[in-house]
Formats: structure tokens, sequence, C-alpha cells
């Protein structure tokens, strides 16, 4: 699939959080919070999620149908927490590729990974979404976890994950998405807007980015809009998964 699209004109905007930002300078914004919050992003994972995280997680991996000898992709990977699970999974026969665009999410994640044990069939790649730097057809799977919402060009980026994913290859995204109990949705919202901020402050002393954290979840697309959005890119069999309510969905894709 061709990934070379018009070029966007410099006075075309989007959104950075609830802002109205110009589609250039997005990226820089989104660069800014993860290099601020990169040194205890594990550390605010667990805290603000009380630990569910690691739930969501474990169920994309059981959804994403990796076997030994495979080729994975954890792409705006962050901190490595996919890239630790794969690696195990692919042995020493796979290959887990971890890439993110931001340099300090990346040191942070090679040097937990490093901690854990985890070298030999991991590689680090600094790469944005849009236009991802590997040839077509190379993963069996690509999983993009609590990414995808920060990528300034979403349309762009399916379409290069689809073009790097072999023929048979999935597409698992995990991300917030709109719960679907209207009760949970008043307390959620006091809980991002009031919460993640004070708690970002303290820890990280950064309110900002935890702001921007609940304002870019509100602004990201909903179930059926993503799945609409994978079909469009490419993507057959879409489906999604509703996790805690809707917190977070799960949704998959294949290339065939
Ligand atoms: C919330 S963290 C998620 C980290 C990890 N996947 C996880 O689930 O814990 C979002 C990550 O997306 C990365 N990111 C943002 N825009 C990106 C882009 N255009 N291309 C690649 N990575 C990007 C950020 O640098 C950050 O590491």
């Amino acid at each position: 699939m061709n990934e070379q699209q018009p070029q966007n004109s410099q006075a075309e905007t989007t959104h950075f959080g609830f802002k109205t930002v110009a589609k250039a300078e997005k990226q820089q914004l989104v660069a800014q919070v993860f290099h601020s919050v990169a040194g205890k992003y594990d550390l605010m994972n667990d805290l603000l999620s009380f630990g569910i995280h690691r739930v969501w997680k474990r169920f994309t991996i059981d959804c994403s149908g990796v076997r030994k000898g495979q080729k994975v992709l954890d792409l705006a990977g962050g901190t490595g927490d996919f890239t630790a699970k794969f690696s195990l999974i692919v042995g020493e026969t796979g290959e887990v590729v971890l890439a993110d665009i931001n340099s300090s999410m990346l040191e942070v994640g090679r040097e937990k990974l490093r901690n854990l044990g985890v070298v030999g069939n991991v590689n680090y790649v600094q790469a944005n979404a849009e236009c991802l730097p590997f040839a077509d057809n190379t993963f069996d799977c690509v999983v993009i976890s609590f990414g995808l919402r920060n990528v300034t060009d979403k349309d762009k980026a399916l379409r290069s994950m689809y073009r790097v994913l072999k023929p048979g290859g999935r597409l698992l995204v995990l991300e917030f998405s709109k719960p679907i109990i209207e009760p949970l949705s008043h307390l959620y919202n006091f809980y991002s807007f009031n919460i993640l901020p004070k708690v970002g402050e303290v820890v990280v002393n950064d309110a900002d980015s935890y702001r921007y954290l609940a304002e870019s979840i509100r602004m990201h697309s909903k179930q059926d809009e993503l799945k609409a959005m994978m079909e469009n890119a490419g993507f057959d069999n879409v489906g999604y998964y509703n996790l805690s309510a809707g917190i977070v969905a799960l949704h998959r894709g294949y290339k065939f």
C-alpha cells in the first residue's frame, strides 16, 4: 500500500488534548510529554491504573496468537512491557522490535529490559509510526498499546502498520476508549480531570502532562470509529473487545 499521501499544509490543525494545534506542532508537544514522564512512566502506570494495565496487556498477549519463532513489532512500545513478554514467547528463533519515536522512553525501556535479562532476540529502533523503517511484509504481529492516540496522522500510521505486516499477520491496538456504562463515565471523568493531574504533580512534578493524558483520551476515536479506520487502512476481520467496561478497548485486525 502506498504511504505517500499529498503533503498536508502547515495551516492544517489537529488536537493536542483539548487544544487545537498545527499538525506540524503536535509531534513536538507529544515528545515533550514523554521526555518529561519517561523516568517515572512505569510507576505512574501502576499508580494511575491501580495495576490494571497489566491485566489489559495480559489479555492483549492472549489475543495475539504469537508463537515461537515469530517476528513481533512493539510499536510506540515505550518502556517495553510487551517486548519483555513477547521475547519469551518467540524465543531464540524469533525476534521482537521495540520501536518508539521518543529517545527517553526507548532508553528507559532498554535499561529495564537489560535488567530483566531480556537480551538476544530484541532490537531497539527509534521510529515514527507514520513511516515505519521496515520492509513490506516483515512482521507476524504488530502491537501498539496506548500509543495511537498520540500519533498525529493515525490513518497514515495504520497504513504503515498494514504494510509491514506479513500476509496472515495481525495488528492489535490497545487504547483508551469510550466507557459503555453512563454512571461510570461521570466517576471516570472526575478521576481523569481531578485526580490524574494531581498525582502527576506530586510524583513527576508535571501536572500538565497528565492533564494532556486525560484530554487526549477524550479526544481519541471511539470503538466503532477506530474499527472503521482500521478497515480503511486495509485490515480485514476487524473486531474489538471492551475492557473494564470500555475504559479501554482492544482492537484486532488481519492482513490477508
Ligand atoms: C503511553 S506510552 C505507551 C507505552 C507502552 N506501549 C505501554 O503500553 O506502556 C505512548 C508511547 O507512544 C510513543 N509515541 C508517540 N507518538 C509516536 C509516534 N508517532 N511514533 C512512535 N511512537 C510514538 C511515545 O513516545 C510513548 O512512548
